[in-house]
């Protein structure tokens, strides 16, 4: 068994391409950011929100780009609405409800027909548009509430994202997705891995726990149980447009792939949101740096996907892939059996600790922006 062992290990050791590229990659990755420009990004007053800060706050992660066939309408769920979503042949989204506005069927199940969607019920057509342009051996005069609402579906490094809100006709909003956040990693190059998971929680239990840095230690095996605070933390600070970002300095665990794979002991993490489901967590260690990308999806009160992207640079091969899949996918079953235990009456718990800092800058704009449950101070149990 300990040979086979390190003969992986040794196999692992032997991919890793120089550390003078890495050192290019980083160089590019993390020179771009200018402390300075901090200032750019006021924080948001909710009584002041605009049309267009309301608009770039709904931008939901509904898939992956490999989830979308040409012509093949998929449906979707988001805070318990159902949206038809397809790709056409130019590679662009439409969306649409997912309610035929004659009698309700699901469009969704419906097929793509001269670049229009046929209802599955009766067969009536829309364009890309959400226009009635055809109903099957009648005639008719087109009139706005024959129509279907069109929603933005853009799809940005690999990730599809709808945007749920239909600006008012009186406003001028820019609906390309401009606001989506893109991650440096791109621009670096890095390996990527996608996954995604369904849970049975509330969304924004999902995005505290990502921005939890002391439930590694007790959750994840690759924890530090020995040393499960960070030594030395820099607060949550704003770093752009919604997004904010804390840094701790941690001793990695004794089963981490930092410390059995490259023998690091000190880690820098860097940990971040942009609202209103975006987080961040970066390990750099070394020349090296790995990092998970997530998207929590609110399907439902009590129902979530969570969409992950995990970058690195280093192992950029396939038998890279298949560990961090791997390592990952363990991860989130990990996280799972606790965050699916969380009463959402009682989630913000009684008090707050030190490193709870981050975490609670997110729930306070989230509640504030975002959502917030109507009986959201009520945790008394149903009668
Ligand atoms: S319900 Fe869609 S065409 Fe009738
Ligand atoms: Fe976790």
């Amino acid at each position: 068994m300990k040979f086979i062992i390190t003969n992986v290990f040794t196999i692992i050791i032997t991919i890793i391409p120089s550390v003078n590229s890495y050192l290019h990659i980083l160089t590019k990755m993390f020179s771009s950011r200018q402390p300075s420009k901090l200032l750019e990004f006021p924080k948001l007053n909710y009584k002041e929100l605009t049309e267009q800060n309301k608009y770039d706050l709904q931008w939901y992660v509904i898939g992956k780009k490999t989830d979308f066939l040409t012509n093949k309408p998929k449906k979707v769920r988001v805070w318990n609405r159902n949206y038809a979503v397809w790709k056409n042949e130019n590679g662009s989204y439409i969306g649409f409800d997912d309610v035929c506005p004659h009698k309700a069927a699901s469009l969704s199940a419906g097929k793509i027909v001269n670049n229009n969607i046929a209802c599955p019920y009766h067969g009536y057509e829309f364009n890309d548009q959400g226009t009635l342009v055809n109903v099957p051996g009648i005639c008719f005069q087109p009139s706005p509430i024959y129509d279907v609402s069109k929603y933005t579906v853009v799809e940005k490094n690999g990730w599809v994202y709808i945007n749920t809100m239909i600006p008012s006709k009186n406003e001028s909003v820019i609906t390309s997705g401009e606001y989506i956040y893109e991650e440096p990693e791109i621009a670096s190059n890095c390996s990527v891995v996608f996954l995604d998971m369904e849970y049975n929680c509330y969304s924004r239990i999902l995005s505290e726990n990502s921005l939890d840095i002391m439930h590694i230690a007790f959750v994840h095996s690759f924890g530090n149980a020995h040393h499960p605070n960070p030594i030395k933390e820099e607060p949550p600070k704003l770093v752009g447009p919604n997004h904010y970002k804390s840094t701790y300095y941690y001793e990695s665990g004794e089963k981490s792939m930092v410390r059995k794979a490259f023998g690091v002991t000190n880690l820098k993490i860097e940990n971040e949101f942009i609202l209103p489901h975006t987080t961040i967590a970066r390990v750099i260690f070394d020349d090296y740096v790995s990092t998970v990308m997530t998207f929590a999806l609110p399907i439902g009160d009590n129902k979530s996907k969570l969409f992950v992207k995990t970058y690195r640079n280093f192992w950029e091969n396939q038998l890279g892939d298949a560990i961090t899949r791997n390592t990952m996918y363990n991860t989130m079953l990990e996280d799972k059996l606790v965050v699916e235990g969380i009463d959402r009456r009682f989630m913000d718990g009684k008090f707050n600790m030190k490193f709870d800092k981050l975490q609670n800058t997110y729930k306070s704009f989230y509640k504030r922006f975002i959502h917030k449950f109507d009986n959201d101070n009520d945790t008394s149990y149903p009668e």
